[in-house]
């Protein structure tokens, strides 16, 4: 048989490994899942996107069947400015915003206009793996910043912009955090656009969980702070269905100018059907109509999962406490290995995602991601239970004393 392995490219020896796309492909049956940021379906709009999709395919078939351009359908380019102006207070020229298929297409698109091997983004320590695999695929040198309860360390990102690092952009998601849930101080995210602009740095803000805040708060976005130097990656993946395949990137007119010229080499274009549903499902009202029972049923989830925690888990352990989104992020004492104690969950029937991918180098081996969005509450509650008992069994029988702050 013929081995093509030599003639793979060098990138492939940089892809960050195959966590994606076991996420993606589930976990075995019996197994309660924690692991993807997956949207819960009952928040899917099944009956209203049933008629509209009807409608749309009878009566808009030459626009929404059909190839669309590069930057997006006009009427939906339209649209989606209007809602940042709703939502964020700005609206953006007509060359400041695309059409994108997803926020994870944007981050790529912003690799392929951006990086040429051996560059460097600043990212956030943990951060989105999807992310870092794709910085790994560009043969990016990805530059960890810390972070603390109030997200970014922009003070450390000051030291390390100050010692000469030059990254070309520096990657954040300032709410409800990939992978810790964490969300960026107010006064933050001036001082990070300040000294960003100071330097001349460009920002890629991912808002992907921004719109699930579980009591509705908005910080104001750093594109709003600084359309000059901030590149938002925007998706309805969270807030309308992944299914769906659709975002956008708003920022400075040169670099979303790129974006759209670095798209004629991806899929050309995002698809037709789900720009049109986009603009008509938010033109109708159907996000202020079914966002508040998402929020809720998120919130309900988290609290449903924080009890939980702090029933079962050994008092060494601490997490997160995310305002909103899917994701929470726990830390178990040093000794432990959640790479090698996930085999012992998944036999137990609970399935997390391990530290390390969300880390540059081999780091966060102490930690793990649990998402609260999928599973009901009575199994979130189960869920908890098996990972608490297999971190309670991969301790020291000393140390693992029962969680002194029962509920
Ligand atoms: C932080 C973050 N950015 C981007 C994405 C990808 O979004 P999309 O489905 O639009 O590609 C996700 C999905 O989980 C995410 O968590």
């Amino acid at each position: 048989m013929t081995d093509f392995a030599p003639a793979f490219a060098r990138r492939t020896h940089h892809s960050g490994g195959n966590e994606l796309a076991a996420i993606l492909a589930g976990s075995p049956p019996g197994v309660l899942s924690m692991t993807g940021g997956f949207p819960n379906p009952a928040t899917f709009p099944t009956e209203e996107l049933d008629e509209l999709a009807g409608r749309l395919v009878r009566e808009d078939a030459a626009v929404a069947l059909q190839y669309t351009p590069c930057e997006g359908i006009a009427s939906v380019r339209e649209y989606l400015a209007d809602r940042q102006e709703q939502l964020q207070g700005r609206r953006p020229e007509r060359n400041e915003l695309i059409v994108t298929s997803g926020g994870m297409e944007c981050i790529t698109l912003m690799c392929q206009a951006l990086i040429d091997p051996g560059d460097t983004i600043a990212v956030e320590a943990p951060t989105y793996l999807a992310a870092l695999m794709a910085f790994a695929r560009a043969e990016a040198d990805a530059v960890a910043i810390g972070m603390d309860d109030d997200g970014l360390r922009v003070d450390a990102l000051a030291a390390r912009l100050a010692a000469g690092l030059g990254p070309k952009f520096v990657y954040t998601i300032p709410e409800h955090q990939n992978p810790t849930g964490r969300t960026l101080a107010r006064e933050r995210r001036r001082e990070l656009v300040e000294l960003c602009r100071r330097h001349g740095v460009l920002i890629l803000e991912d808002v992907a969980y921004r719109e699930l805040s579980f009591d509705e708060t908005a910080l104001p976005t750093l594109w709003s702070l600084a359309p000059d130097i901030v590149l938002q990656a925007g998706t309805f993946s969270k807030s309308f269905f992944p299914g769906v395949r659709l975002g956008w990137a708003v920022g400075p007119p040169e670099v979303v100018a790129e974006l759209a010229a670095a798209k004629q080499n991806t899929d050309q274009c995002a698809g037709g059907l789900g720009q049109r549903l986009v603009e008509e499902y938010g033109r109708a009202g159907g996000f202020e109509r079914h966002l508040p029972a998402a929020r809720e049923l998120y919130a309900s989830h988290w609290r449903a999962l924080s009890s939980a925690l702090t029933r079962h888990m050994p008092e060494e352990v601490d997490w997160t406490e995310p305002t909103g989104g899917f994701l929470t992020w726990l830390t178990l004492p040093k000794e432990l290995d959640t790479l090698t104690m996930r085999p012992a969950a998944i036999a137990s029937g609970v399935a997390y995602v391990p530290g390390p991918p969300f880390h540059v180098g081999d780091n966060g081996r102490n930690t793990l991601r649990l998402s609260f969005s999928h599973l009901t509450e009575p199994e979130l509650e189960t869920a908890v239970e098996r990972l608490a008992t297999v971190v309670r069994g991969a301790l020291e029988p000393a140390s693992a004393s029962p969680r002194a702050r029962c509920l």
